[in-house]
């Protein structure tokens, strides 16, 4: 299936009843819900550059900057760094408890000016919750020693599980974002107008592409190309594991953009016949053309990762182009559950 506009019917699932994709915001949010929707904006965004400083803690090995303690640093609740990786261990997570307070804040703000019932409710919880998970899987990280030059396999399932989580936390962000700024939406449709299989689907796709990129970029960080101490210590001949996973992510990445490409098709199908056909194109054909920019231009990227070694300033690029995906797969797919921009019966 094409995934520009097609002229095919629309699957039956699609025909409900319009919703003037342009007139979303007919019923106006409130002062309150305006205030509220930039506060998740702000929360949104900083927990982006959180995820982001995360990886610079990786990749300059500072994750063991605190010693072995958790919460506090080197046994402190205020430790004075004397050297850089404490530092920036040390501002991870100051950062990352400062993100995790303004989310509970967010939380019990969004209780106070939403009405009970509606989901924007459901999903501040959502994001507490994953922020909590959050917390968890960084404090495990730290108390087994999952850092610095640890090369286990624990480690890095434990990365792809912080990786995983860190969408679903991003994800929940974006829903609140969306949902506070529509105050008039009582449901979302989490069947997607019967398309959930490309929604989810594309979804896991994702998620699965970037918990194998998050072992590469541990074997980029352990075992860059120049060679470590690490490589040093080695027995002649002995292949890590990190090594030979380095190249599963580039080829599930290639294969997960098919799917992602042609998922995002599916998502202008549905206002492909929209009533008014001299209408400047709907917002879900503005949200999977973001989706294919951004999939075809992260693939550039991850060509350039690998051409120039993975220097740190290019991962930690590369990391902040696979969020821009996922927020764009997300913001595409609320588009469908919310009814923006359905199928119109002429
Ligand atoms: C939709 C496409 C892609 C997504 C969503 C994606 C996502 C990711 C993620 C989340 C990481 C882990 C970053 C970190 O934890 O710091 C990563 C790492 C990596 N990816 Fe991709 N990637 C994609 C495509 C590609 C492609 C096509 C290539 C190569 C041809 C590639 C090469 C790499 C490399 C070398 C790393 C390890 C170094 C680093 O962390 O940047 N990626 N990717």
């Amino acid at each position: 299936m094409p995934w520009g506009p097609s002229l095919a019917p629309a699957p039956p699932s699609c025909q409900k009843p319009p919703v003037d994709a342009d007139n979303e915001t007919s019923s106006k949010p409130s002062e309150a819900h305006s205030r509220l929707a930039r506060g998740w904006l702000f929360g949104l965004i900083f927990t982006l550059f959180v995820i982001l400083f995360g990886a610079v803690v990786r990749i300059t090995g500072s994750g063991a900057g605190c010693g072995q303690h958790w919460p506090s640093c080197h046994g402190e609740l205020a430790h004075l760094p004397q050297k850089i990786e404490t530092a920036i261990e040390l501002t991870h997570r100051v950062t990352s408890g400062l993100s995790m307070v303004l989310v509970f804040g967010l939380t019990a703000a969004t209780f106070r000016v939403v009405s009970a019932g509606y989901p924007a409710r459901r999903a501040s919880l959502a994001a507490s919750g994953f922020m909590i998970v959050e917390a968890l899987v960084g404090a495990a990280l730290v108390l087994l020693e999952l850092v610095g030059e640890n090369d286990s396999k624990a480690r890095a399932v434990v990365m792809a599980i912080h990786l995983v989580n860190t969408m679903a936390l991003v994800a929940a962000l974006v829903v609140c974002l969306w949902l506070v700024r529509r105050p008039q939406l009582r449901s979302l449709d989490w069947k997607f107008a019967g398309l959930s299989g490309w929604a989810y689907g594309g979804a896991a796709t994702l998620a699965v592409v970037s918990a194998a990129g998050a072992v590469t970029a541990l074997g980029d960080t352990l075992y860059p190309v120049v060679g470590t101490t690490l490589d040093a210590a080695r027995p002649e001949g002995d292949v890590h594991f990190l090594d030979l996973l380095r190249g599963v992510h580039p080829v599930l990445a290639v294969i997960g953009s098919v799917i992602l490409v042609w998922g995002a098709g599916r998502l202008t199908d549905a206002e492909s016949q929209r009533a008014d056909r001299e209408a400047p194109i709907g917002p879900r054909t503005r949200a999977a053309r973001l989706i294919v920019a951004l999939v075809v231009f992260q693939i550039f990227l991850g060509l350039v990762n690998i051409g120039l070694s993975a220097p740190g300033w290019m991962q930690i690029t590369h990391l902040a182009f696979a969020n821009f995906v996922w927020i764009a797969w997300i913001w595409g797919w609320l588009q469908v559950a919310s009814g923006v921009g359905d199928w119109v019966k002429e």
